[in-house]
């Protein structure tokens, strides 16, 4: 792992040509004309990781680890994915985690540290979870865990950390919430809430399904216990990937069979892996090192490469998020859910239209061409929380560092007519 203090670099622009030309998705006869605005959905995938799923699949689509050539490499294929995902994170590629989604691997992490509490122990849910994070962990009260619901302010839709002051008690064993919610998208303080819960000895699960897609994180940094996001979301192939501390790893209990309890990449994974997505998920490691390659002049470890293309990533998204914003924010017609400060929220940006119906509205951006959704996005607790009906819920305009300007405008256009 990599451990260094960096400095934000001075301004650099996204060559966002580069990167497109980098997502087959962008020169597809039948996409063209539509501009992409559901990324928080699921991504487009990257060329890199589409060839090494075919790769796989023409060459190594075998049962890998046997020593026959086809299989060995098929595991070495696997093995690159654990090894370079892992040094993008910062973590060790023991800590790393393939899953099917993140909704089945929240859902093996509460059975996995269910054995490791009492009856009466609490686990504080934030309800700005998406269900995926939910559920799993409040479906323990039937297995004795007492679960305490973490509020957010029903105006913003944030959290507060002080909250945990008072909520965090001598029973408490963990907290769980997202680094960026998929609503309201506000990056929520990580550090400072993971230093209120260690002080108290209590786990920090992280939801980063929402946050990862706008650049991966440094999760050593972040010093969460377990950390989760989406690869389908992360410009590559239907994973779950999941950070769980070495530490903790060894006191939860074994997921898979029996004899894997040994098995770091096994326990907390009871399906059998998907090897050939498994092998895909180094294209992404693959493509940040050619974004990487074309905007910097050095070849540093895969962690500081990674912290600054998120920072580059960031700077382009917010700065895409100033029009828009500042659209919405000179309407009547509309509420921003979430923050309207472009500096303290993630690229997905929610709206309630205030005097047409959100299915019109909707509607009228498909018409378009513009792919926007609508609906309630799993996060019903959070829509109910702030005063709103999860049917029809809201509209979400996702975007991602590949989507430019002129596509910013057209969504702005699409919407003065949407909204009309
Ligand atoms: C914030 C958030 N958390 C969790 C999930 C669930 O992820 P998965 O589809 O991998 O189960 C989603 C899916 O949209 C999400 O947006």
């Amino acid at each position: 792992m990599t451990s260094f203090a960096e400095a934000r670099e001075p301004a650099l622009t996204l060559d966002t040509d580069f990167v497109r030309s980098q997502f087959p998705a962008f020169r597809e006869p039948s996409l063209a004309g539509w501009a992409f605005f559901e990324n928080a959905g699921g991504s487009y995938m990257c060329q890199q990781v589409i060839d090494r799923l075919l790769t796989f699949y023409t060459q190594t689509k075998v049962q890998p680890y046997y020593p026959y050539p086809a299989s060995t490499e098929a595991g070495k294929r696997m093995d690159e994915s654990y090894r370079r995902i892992a040094a993008y994170l910062n973590i060790g590629e023991d800590e790393l985690n393939f899953g099917p989604s993140t909704s089945q691997n929240v859902y093996v992490l509460a059975q996995a540290l269910r054995p490791m509490w009492q009856d009466g122990d609490e686990i504080i849910v934030s309800c700005q979870n998406h269900e995926g994070n939910s559920g799993a962990w409040r479906r323990l009260e039937t297995q004795g865990i007492v679960v305490r619901d973490w509020h957010i302010d029903e105006k913003t839709g944030r959290l507060a950390a002080d909250d945990l002051d008072e909520m965090i008690t001598a029973r408490t064993r963990l907290i769980t919430f997202p680094h960026a919610s998929n609503v309201i998208a506000h990056i929520n303080p990580v550090q400072e809430i993971v230093a209120k819960a260690h002080k108290a000895d209590v786990i920090v699960a992280i939801d980063g399904v929402s946050y990862a897609p706008h650049g991966l994180p440094d999760i050593q940094e972040l010093n969460a216990d377990i950390y989760l996001f989406s690869l389908y979301k992360t410009w590559g192939p239907h994973l779950g990937a999941m950070f769980v501390k070495r530490a903790l790893t060894s006191q939860m209990s074994n997921q898979s069979h029996y004899y894997n309890d040994d098995e770091c990449h096994y326990r907390l994974t009871p399906a059998g892996p998907d090897h050939a997505q498994i092998a895909g998920a180094a294209g992404v490691a693959d493509y940040l090192d050619v974004v990487y390659a074309h905007h910097f002049d050095d070849d540093p470890a895969s962690a500081v490469k990674g912290r600054k293309l998120q920072q580059l990533f960031s700077d382009h998204e917010t700065a895409l998020l100033v029009p828009l914003l500042d659209f919405l924010n000179a309407r009547s017609d509309v509420v921003i859910v979430g923050p309207d400060d472009p500096g303290i929220r993630a690229s997905t940006v929610t709206i309630l239209p205030l005097e047409k119906p959100v299915p019109a509205v909707a509607a009228e951006l498909e018409k378009q061409k513009l792919m926007v959704a609508s609906g309630d996005f799993d996060g019903i607790r959070q829509l109910n929380e702030m005063k709103i009906n999860e049917d029809p819920g809201v509209i979400r305009m996702s975007f991602l560092h590949y989507t430019t300007r002129d596509e910013i405008d057209r969504l702005i256009r699409g919407l003065t007519i949407a909204l009309k």
